[in-house]
């Protein structure tokens, strides 16, 4: 294999430190071997998945220590961080963009063998992290610039701001596991919150090039970084009841499960992403070149392993033939490759994906469906080439499941209200994409799908970008809602001082701003 020299991986790289109120510690205990699906000569000359290195197996007891540090650190209410200005949080979060930006290659390149991602991805989810950082500091300006303010109402003054809610317990998924991770990470930081941050399963190393800059650039406590299982982390964390937020994207079931850990459920606030089966639905006028690509780019980018991948295809049944047999010549000629290649399809990071994405093949062939493209199903150590499904039932498992991977199950339709059922009925809303442009139907339509899911998109296929549009669902696809702005708002709650209009008040409140004896009531603000 012709890796490029800045791309190779001349040693494991053993990571053996985490960061735990402000200390990066070295650790002597148990480690877990971090391997890459790609395959490359060993050191007996034979093929086999890459040795990346290894990370801290770390335990409950330290999983307990961190959220010490963060409690602590917030130290009920009374914290450095949750009573510092904006301007200095705002400051601590600068310097920290700054020192990541210097750690970009590292990144990038452990994106590409943890999980498989190609360059240019790997290189945007870099860069569009960065720019979600920055894109966070000036909305918490503005945020900070609208409570720069009293309020007089019914001869009540009010001075309101957004005030942080404790601690934060944030867990983030392996297909993004920079980028999805800091976009619940940052606004909790931002806001005042501290946090205990666990990297995800696959893309853990990458996150070690980092520790240093969150020591660098903030106070003790307030970020806490360990690594190990999610069970083993998580579970005894969560037992405390001492967590305020659980941030995570990653599955309904793990959430759940969390959740129900925590003794006083009721005052545990949620930000979750999790999973969704979105359809395309594709009209009988649809552009037929323009639908083939975006379904292409909709199912298959990263492989499919994208919570707004398009997951189910309802074809309308004027144009199936059409459609299906460009779609078909579409992605047959997609390239399989190595990250670095760019190509659209890479190896898999989950070493058990493909023998997954065969069952639901082989389920749905014995139910009555056919691998329409030749190249479909066709299988490598690391890879299964993406096979189109065609037609698949509500009794097949690639019609119920979020397949996560590269399999395409396609439905056709003549009334409309099949797939608006469909949806309906499914456990999921996140998107939805629209093809077509008679907007007779179109206009209806639109109405109709804005209420089962939260973005529908018109004649493009789904995605979470640009980040500061709102990503949410409804039913198990998520709760709470994050863009760079609602991510400040799902992260803290509205919190105000009172007092009735009276001389002696007035006067009060004017001591407390000339004086700045509190950072709360001020009226200061950052341009
Ligand atoms: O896994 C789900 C991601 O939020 C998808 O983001 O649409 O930008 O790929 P994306």
């Amino acid at each position: 294999m012709n890796i490029p020299a800045q791309f190779a991986i001349d040693a494991p790289f053993h990571h053996n430190s985490f960061l735990i109120n402000g200390e990066i510690t070295l650790w002597d205990g148990p480690t877990a071997d971090v391997f890459s699906s790609i395959h490359t000569p060993n050191s007996d000359g034979a093929l086999a998945p890459t040795h990346l290195g290894s990370v801290p197996d770390m335990n409950a007891a330290h999983a307990l220590k961190a959220l010490e540090a963060a409690s602590n650190a917030f130290d009920k209410g009374k914290g450095v961080w949750p009573t510092m200005k904006v301007a200095d949080r705002i400051a601590c979060m600068e310097r920290f963009v700054t020192l990541m930006k210097q750690e970009r290659d590292k990144v990038v390149k452990l994106l590409m063998w943890e999980i498989g991602k190609n360059l240019n991805d790997s290189e945007k989810e870099f860069d569009r992290t960065v720019d979600y950082i920055v894109d966070t500091i000036n909305e918490y300006k503005d945020i900070d610039r609208d409570s720069a303010k009293f309020h007089n109402h019914g001869g009540v003054f009010a001075h309101i701001r957004r005030g942080p809610i404790g601690v934060v317990l944030c867990l983030g998924p392996y297909n993004y596991p920079l980028n999805e991770t800091f976009a619940l990470l940052i606004p909790a930081i931002i806001m005042g919150n501290t946090a205990i941050f666990k990297p995800a399963k696959h893309g853990v190393l990458l996150i070690a090039p980092l520790l240093q800059a969150f020591k660098e650039s903030f106070p003790p406590g307030v970020v806490n970084i360990v690594f190990g299982r999610g069970r083993t982390i998580a579970t005894p964390i969560m037992k405390t009841g001492k967590i305020d937020v659980l941030a995570l994207i990653g599955h309904s079931s793990s959430a759940m499960s969390l959740q129900d850990l925590h003794p006083k459920k009721s005052r545990l606030r949620l930000v979750l992403g999790l999973e969704a089966k979105n359809p395309a639905i594709i009209l009988p006028d649809a552009d037929l070149e323009k639908t083939v690509q975006e379904c292409v780019a909709g199912t298959l980018s990263f492989n499919g392993q994208r919570c707004t991948a398009l997951k189910v295809l309802y074809v309308h049944e004027s144009i199936k033939e059409a459609f299906l047999a460009k779609f078909v010549a579409a992605v047959d000629a997609l390239q399989l490759g190595m990250p670095w290649e760019n190509t659209l399809l890479t190896p898999l990071p989950e070493p058990n994906k493909p023998a997954y994405i065969q069952e639901l093949i082989d389920d749905a062939t014995a139910k009555g469906a056919q691998v329409l493209n030749p190249r479909g199903g066709k299988r490598t150590e690391n890879f299964i080439f993406p096979a189109i499904l065609y037609p698949v039932s509500r009794d097949m498992r690639a019609y119920e499941e979020e397949q996560f991977g590269p399999v395409i199950p396609v439905m056709s339709f003549t009334d409309i209200d099949t797939p608006l059922d469909d949806m309906a009925a499914s456990s999921y809303g996140q998107q939805v994409s629209l093809f077509g442009k008679d907007v007779d139907k179109l206009g209806p339509l639109i109405d109709t799908l804005a209420n089962l899911v939260c973005r529908v998109n018109l004649n493009s296929s789904c995605q979470r970008g640009p980040d500061v549009y709102p990503f949410t669902g409804r039913k198990d696809s998520a709760v709470s809602t994050l863009s760079v702005r609602d991510a400040l708002r799902s992260f803290s709650i509205r919190t105000f001082v009172a007092t009735k209009d009276t001389e002696s008040n007035k006067e009060i409140l004017r001591e407390l701003l000339d004086t700045h004896k509190s950072n709360f009531i001020s009226t200061d603000y950052m341009l």
